[in-house]
C-alpha cells in the first residue's frame, strides 16, 4: 500500500486521460471513507463502475424536496437494481421552514437560486462531507463551458476542506463527453432516468430544470433565467475556474 500523502494534482495529471473506471478504482482503493454523490441523472454510471469494485460503496443523494417525481422513482430503481443503500439527505427543517415562510416557494426566480440551493443542497452536503475523507461526483468538463471547463479528475476540495482537514474530490467523468457517457449507459445496460426520454439532458430540481431544444447546450436547461457563469449552486464552488459561483 502506498503510504505517501495523497497528491491530488499529481494524480489528476496521471489519470486525466485514463478510463473513468480507473479513477473510480483509485478513489475507492485510496479512501475507504468515501461516498458517491448521486443526483439521479446520468451520474448513475459512477455507481455502475463502483459496485463492480466495491459492492457496498457509500452513496448519497441530496433530496431538495423539489426533485421531479421521475427522479425519485429513479433513485428507487437504482437502489433495487444495484442492491445498494442510497442515503437520502434532507434539508434542515427549521432553515427550510424559515426560507419558505419569509420568501415563499419560488424565491429563486426573483432572488436567484443561491439562497434556496444553500438551504436545500449545500447545507445538507456540508453536513455529509464533514463525515467523509473524500467524495465522488459526476461533474464533467463539457457540462458547463462557463464553469467546468477545467474540472480535474481529482482535486483538493477547496470549498469544503477546513483548516485542519483536507477533503478530496474525485470527478472521474471529467474527461468524458456526454456521448461517451451515453455510450457507456447503452453498452452496459445501465438504467436511466425517464426524463432523458423527454428532452432533458441535465437534470436538477423540477422548478429549475427544463428540456433543451436541438443544439441548445444542456446547461441552458438549468436556471435559464440566470447568466451562464452563475449556473453553479455551491456544490462545486471550489472547482476552477470560479467565475461568479457560490
Ligand atoms: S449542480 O451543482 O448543477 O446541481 P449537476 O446537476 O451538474 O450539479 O451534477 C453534477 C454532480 O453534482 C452530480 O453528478 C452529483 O455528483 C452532484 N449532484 C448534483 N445534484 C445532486 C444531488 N441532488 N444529490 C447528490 N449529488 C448531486
Ligand atoms: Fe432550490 Fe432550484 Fe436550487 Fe433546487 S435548484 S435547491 S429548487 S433553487
Amino acid at each position: 500500500m502506498d503510504t505517501r500523502p495523497f497528491n491530488a494534482a499529481a494524480r489528476a495529471a496521471e489519470y486525466e486521460h485514463r478510463d473513468p473506471a480507473d479513477t473510480v478504482r483509485l478513489a475507492l482503493e485510496t479512501f475507504p471513507n468515501i461516498a458517491i454523490s448521486f443526483s439521479g441523472a446520468e451520474d448513475v454510471v459512477l455507481i455502475d463502475m463502483a459496485v463492480k469494485i466495491r459492492p457496498d460503496v457509500g452513496i448519497f443523494s441530496l433530496d431538495t424536496g423539489r426533485l421531479h417525481a421521475e427522479t425519485y422513482r429513479f433513485l428507487e430503481q437504482v437502489r433495487k437494481h444495484y442492491h445498494v443503500v442510497i442515503e437520502v439527505l434532507s434539508p434542515d427543517a427549521a432553515e427550510l421552514e424559515k426560507l419558505v415562510r419569509e420568501k415563499g416557494l419560488f424565491s429563486f426566480y426573483r432572488d436567484g437560486h443561491k439562497e434556496c440551493c444553500g438551504v436545500r443542497k449545500v447545507m445538507p452536503l456540508r453536513r455529509k462531507l464533514a463525515t467523509l475523507d473524500a467524495w465522488i461526483t459526476g461533474q464533467r468538463k463539457d457540462q458547463s463551458p462557463g464553469t467546468r471547463a477545467s474540472v480535474p479528475v481529482v482535486e483538493e476540495d477547496r470549498a469544503f476542506s477546513s483548516a485542519n482537514r483536507t477533503l478530496f474530490k474525485f470527478n472521474p467523468l471529467a474527461p468524458w463527453s456526454s456521448a461517451q457517457v451515453w455510450h457507456y449507459i447503452r453498452a452496459n445496460g445501465v438504467p436511466a432516468n425517464e426524463l432523458h426520454q423527454r428532452g432533458f439532458i441535465s437534470i436538477g430540481c423540477e422548478p429549475c430544470t427544463r428540456p433543451v431544444l436541438p443544439n441548445q447546450h444542456e446547461r441552458e436547461g438549468r436556471w435559464w433565467w440566470e447568466e451562464e457563469t452563475m449556473k453553479e449552486c455551491g456544490l462545486h464552488a471550489g472547482s476552477p475556474p470560479v467565475v461568479g459561483s457560490g
